[in-house]
């Protein structure tokens, strides 16, 4: 808890040097808004020790439909700490996916409310939204949704460039991770050279370079087989011990449910039981 607290602090710590180098511009505002948003938030983290990463309040998603609408999320109450890494299980069309978009800020929320990094979603424009998820947000998605004309090295830096980051930073911080995940010396490769657990993993590396609060990964084994699954979950799982980014997944892989260390099932969108697991690197 503490340890995920002093990392959170500590990618407040890169926020100031990507704001101390990318000062051009548009960003400015952004920044200044950015770390007008997050200065509260830490302060409220320090007094109450316990603030989720993500907290969900009775949230609905209904999608309009015929001959009735679609309830795919129904009145889901609960908090995700920051730290954890764990996944939402179930059967498909179980409104796993529906629910990790309203986290990750991509689909509104019919009804309820959605707290990240100490703000409502429902509260936001759309820029503002768009913000939070450049700055606190990664995202992993099943089909890796890689740039195919950019090296893996560009497609890695992609969120530092958007966030204003120099090229010698953004190079430095993309090559340390691809060494720590083993994707050192693949650099220049476009992704139709890569295999899909490398490409998976120059995902997860875009995820998480930008040192965001929370990585949502959505079915990101589906296209791996077991031996590349494994070894992508082992890989975010070593990151989320080092750098105490929370993830959350959405997933009906067994392999996945094996790992995560807190698991929440669905069934027809609502929650039907949430179990944390020994191993779990919380409070460890
Ligand atoms: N854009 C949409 N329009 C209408 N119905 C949708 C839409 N997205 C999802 N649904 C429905 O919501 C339910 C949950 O879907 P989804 O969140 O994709 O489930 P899962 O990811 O668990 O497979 C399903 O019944 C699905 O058909
Ligand atoms: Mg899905």
């Amino acid at each position: 808890m503490n340890e995920s607290e002093t990392n959170s602090q500590g990618s407040g710590g890169a926020t100031e040097a990507r704001r101390a180098t990318g000062s051009g511009g548009a960003t400015d505002t952004g920044s200044a808004t950015e770390a007008g948003g997050a200065t509260p938030a830490r302060g409220t983290a320090d007094t109450a020790a316990t603030e989720a990463a993500v907290r969900t309040v009775e949230l609905w998603k209904t999608f309009p439909a015929e001959p009735e609408p679609v309830h795919a999320v129904r009145g889901v109450s609960l908090e995700i700490m920051p730290g954890e890494f764990a996944a939402f299980a179930g059967p498909s069309g179980c409104g796993k996916t529906t629910f990790l978009n309203m986290l990750g800020g991509l689909t509104r929320a019919t009804k309820g409310e959605v707290w990240i990094a100490g703000r409502e979603l429902s509260t936001l424009s759309e820029p503002e939204l768009a913000r939070l998820r450049l700055n606190s947000i990664g995202f992993v998605f099943q089909a890796y949704n890689l740039l195919p004309v950019l090296t893996a090295l560009e497609n890695a830096e992609f969120t530092l460039l958007l966030q204003g980051m120099d090229a010698d930073e953004r190079q430095k911080r993309v090559s340390e991770l691809f060494d720590r995940v083993g994707m050192a010396g693949l650099e220049d490769r476009r992704p139709g050279r890569l295999s899909g657990g490398q490409q998976q993993r120059v995902a997860v590396v875009r995820a998480v370079v930008g040192e965001p609060a929370l990585v949502l990964a959505d079915e990101p084994t589906a296209n791996l087989d077991s031996h590349a699954s494994e070894e992508l979950l082992a890989m975010m799982e070593d990151l989320n011990h080092q750098t105490g980014t929370t993830f959350i997944f959405a997933t009906h892989d067994p392999m996945v449910m094996d790992r995560a260390h807190r698991m929440i099932r669905l069934v027809d969108g609502q929650v039907v039981s949430d179990e944390v697991r020994a191993g779990s690197s919380r409070g460890a």
